[in-house]
C-alpha cells in the first residue's frame, strides 16, 4: 500500500449500475486503503433536474481528483438526450478505451487462453453525433476520423503494448471501402507502428475479423479500432471470455482517467439483485493499478478469481445461483483471509 490518500470520483449510472458499483465500492473498502469517494450523479433522472444527463460538476469532480469509478448509464434509443457515457468520454479528453479480454480458467467457455486487449478510440467516428436530416426520408451521419486522434490512440496502443509485455498490435479498418476515413485511420497506425519497431504490427478488415474471433480468438494480442468497430468487437470479445458480466474497461486521457465495465446498465435484470459485479470489480483493479497501488490491486484480483474457482458463489450468467451481494460477500471475506488486509 502507498499509505496516499486517493479521492475519487464515483458515479453510480442507472439500471444495475448502483447494485454493481455498490458492490465493488464495498470489496475497495475492504482492501483498508485511504480512499475517499465523492459520489456524483449522471444520467436520465439528472437531465430532468439539470437540463443534461451529465452536470458540470459531473465534470470538475472527475478533473479534481483525476479518476473516476463508473457505472453504466442508459442511453435513450432513437430519440433523446445523447449518451452520457459518450459525452464524459469526449469532454474529458478520454481518448483511449482499453478493454482487456482474458480466459479465466473457472468460466467455461468455447475457448480457453483468450488473452486480447482491445483499444478502441473513444472520441470520434460515427460518435461524433453530427446527424441531420437532408430531406424527408433521407439522413446523414457524419464519421470523422482525424488524423491528431488517431495518431494518439496508435501511439497509446502500440506504448500499452510496449508497457505491458505484448507483441502484436493489430489495426483494424474496412479501409476498402472507407478509403478515406478508414485509409487515413491505417495511415495513422502505420506511423505509429514505426516508432515501436519491437512490436509487430499488422492490419485485418473488421468482417474478417469478427469470423477469425469466433473461430481462432488465440492469434490476437492488441486490436486497434476505430470507435465503433470497437464498440462492436468489445462485446464480442466478451462472449468470448464469459460475458459482459466480466470484461472490464478504462477510458483513458492525457491526465485523467475513467473505470467502468464494458456492459451497458442492463434494463432486464435491474434492480433484481442478480447482476454479476466481476466486471465493474475489475475495473476497480485496472483503477488500482493506475493509481499506483499495484498490490492492493493484486490482493483484490486474486480473490475475485478465487470466488470464482470455487465456483459456489458465483451469479446466474455464470451459472451460479449467487446475488450481487453474496458475492461481494465472498470476495470480501477472501480477502480477510488474505494477507495485509485491515
Ligand atoms: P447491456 O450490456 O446492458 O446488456 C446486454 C445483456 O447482457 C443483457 O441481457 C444483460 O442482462 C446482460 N448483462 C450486462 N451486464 C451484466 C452483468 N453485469 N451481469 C449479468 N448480466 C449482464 O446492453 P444493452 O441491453 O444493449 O444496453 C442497455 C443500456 O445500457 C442502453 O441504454 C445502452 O445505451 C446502455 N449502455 C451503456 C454503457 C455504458 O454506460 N458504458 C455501455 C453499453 C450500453
Amino acid at each position: 500500500m502507498t499509505g496516499k490518500r486517493h479521492v475519487i470520483t464515483l458515479i453510480p449510472g442507472d439500471g444495475i449500475g448502483p447494485e454493481v458499483v455498490g458492490a465493488t465500492v464495498r470489496v475497495v473498502e475492504a482492501l483498508g486503503l485511504d480512499i475517499v469517494w465523492e459520489e456524483v450523479e449522471a444520467g436520465g433522472d439528472v437531465a430532468v433536474k439539470y437540463g443534461s444527463p451529465v452536470p458540470e460538476h459531473v465534470f470538475a469532480s472527475v478533473r479534481k481528483n483525476g479518476v473516476a469509478l463508473k457505472g453504466p448509464i442508459t442511453t435513450p434509443v432513437g430519440a433523446g438526450f445523447p449518451s452520457a457515457n459518450v459525452t464524459i468520454r469526449k469532454k474529458l479528453g478520454l481518448y483511449a478505451n482499453v478493454r482487456p479480454a482474458r480466459s479465466l480458467p473457472a468460466i467455461k467457455t468455447r475457448f480457453e487462453g483468450v488473452d486480447l486487449v482491445v483499444v478502441r478510440e473513444n472520441t470520434e467516428d460515427l460518435y461524433s453525433g453530427l446527424e441531420h436530416i437532408v430531406v424527408p426520408g433521407v439522413v446523414e451521419s457524419l464519421k470523422i476520423i482525424t488524423e491528431e486522434a488517431s495518431l494518439r490512440v496508435g501511439r497509446f496502443a502500440f506504448d500499452y503494448a510496449r508497457r505491458n509485455g505484448r507483441k502484436l498490435v493489430t489495426a483494424v479498418h474496412k479501409a476498402n471501402i472507407m478509403k478515406l476515413s478508414d485509409g487515413l485511420f491505417l495511415e495513422c497506425t502505420r506511423r505509429a507502428s514505426k516508432e515501436y519497431p519491437e512490436i509487430e504490427y499488422r492490419e485485418i478488415i473488421v468482417d474478417n475479423l469478427c469470423m477469425q474471433l469466433v473461430t481462432n480468438p488465440c492469434q490476437f494480442d492488441v486490436l486497434l479500432l476505430e470507435n465503433l468497430y470497437g464498440d462492436i468487437i468489445s462485446d464480442l470479445c466478451a462472449g468470448l471470455v464469459g460475458g459482459l458480466g466480466v470484461v472490464p474497461a478504462a477510458n483513458i486521457g492525457p491526465d485523467l482517467a475513467v473505470f467502468e465495465a464494458v456492459h451497458g446498465s442492463a434494463p432486464d435484470i435491474a434492480g433484481r439483485g442478480i447482476a454479476n459485479p466481476t466486471a465493474v470489480m475489475f475495473s476497480a483493479v485496472m483503477m488500482l493499478r493506475y493509481l499506483g497501488e499495484t498490490d492492493a490491486a493484486a490482493r483484490m484480483e486474486a480473490a475475485i478469481i478465487g470466488v470464482l474457482d470455487e465456483g459456489k458463489t458465483v451469479t446466474r450468467d455464470l451459472g451460479g445461483t449467487a446475488s450481487t451481494k453474496e458475492y461481494a460477500d465472498a470476495v470480501i471475506a477472501r480477502l480477510k483471509d488474505s494477507p495485509g488486509c485491515h
